[in-house]
């Protein structure tokens, strides 16, 4: 998968994205991350990306030519043009189901704000979807690029072992369960004994419990979801019911799947 990144700070991506699994993917050949600086695209002497709001008010707003032009020399080079993703706190709220949808395509254009944003007409004409990483606001949308293209690789087939992908914290309506490695004993705190009895069945549902009772500790309103779209299973309920969990009202809304 590629990915092509439009930023006014490339140097902002070393480190990041040039260590530990997404170098390793890089350098195999399973992800390909093209950096583009969209001030290599102002027409001016100056290359002026950024100019004062019509209206006035405080701050610049990036300009569309130079934006425009970086976005339309990236499609040039697909026969089939990959989505154009803008990282916007105003945007969608990016979830772990955009990301498992993101990586199934073999390329995707991110698009990095700066300042008070983007000039709104080249979000109306050039953008096909916007993404939000949370409610709050960073100061350009490098940081949630990189965040989007972390999460997005690592599902990324060939990326991960599979195995590791598998019961995920958010991947199928619930939290991870808890891990634990060697010394067996450490500061007094033992292991829980039955994943050192080598029962493999037992030591599955100990961690299917344990995935339930942290979600319903955690993140109740994840339980309601799972519950509504069928993920839980009776023994599920039964095991979240000794644990006071009040079984959701049948007709409990299925949270919407976020789609792009
Ligand atoms: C300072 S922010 C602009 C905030 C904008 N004036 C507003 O109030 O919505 C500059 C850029 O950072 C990025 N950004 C900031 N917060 C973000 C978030 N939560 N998720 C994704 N991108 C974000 C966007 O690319 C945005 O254009």
């Amino acid at each position: 998968m590629r990915f092509d990144i439009l930023t006014l700070f490339p140097d902002m991506f070393t480190g990041p994205l040039t260590e530990s699994i997404l170098k390793r993917a890089q350098q195999a050949g399973v992800i390909e991350i093209a950096l583009h600086n969209i001030r290599d695209f102002a027409p001016d002497r100056h290359r002026t990306t950024d100019d004062a709001p019509y209206g006035g008010g405080a701050g610049m707003v990036m300009k569309p030519v130079p934006l425009a032009a970086s976005i339309g020399h990236v499609l040039a080079q697909y026969t089939t043009p990959p989505p154009v993703l803008l990282l916007s706190p105003d945007g969608q709220q990016f979830t772990q189901a955009h990301a498992a949808q993101l990586a199934q395509l073999p390329a995707l254009v991110l698009v990095c704000g700066h300042y008070e944003g983007v000039d709104e007409r080249v979000r109306e004409t050039l953008i096909s979807h916007e993404l939000s990483i949370g409610d709050y606001v960073l100061t350009g949308g490098e940081l949630a690029a990189m965040v989007v293209v972390d999460a997005v690789a690592r599902l990324v087939a060939g990326v991960l072992d599979a195995a590791s992908i598998h019961e995920e914290s958010h991947t199928d309506g619930l939290l991870e369960y808890p891990h634990y490695t060697r010394p067996a004993v450490w500061e007094g705190q033992a292991v829980p004994p039955i994943l050192l009895s080598g029962h493999h069945g037992e030591v599955a549902i100990w961690r299917r419990q344990q995935r339930l009772l942290r979600t319903l500790q955690r993140r109740p309103d994840m339980l309601t979801h799972a519950a509504a779209a069928g993920l839980l299973t009776p023994a599920d309920r039964a095991f979240l019911a000794t644990h006071g969990w009040p079984t959701p009202p049948a007709a409990a809304p299925a949270a919407p799947e976020p789609s792009l």
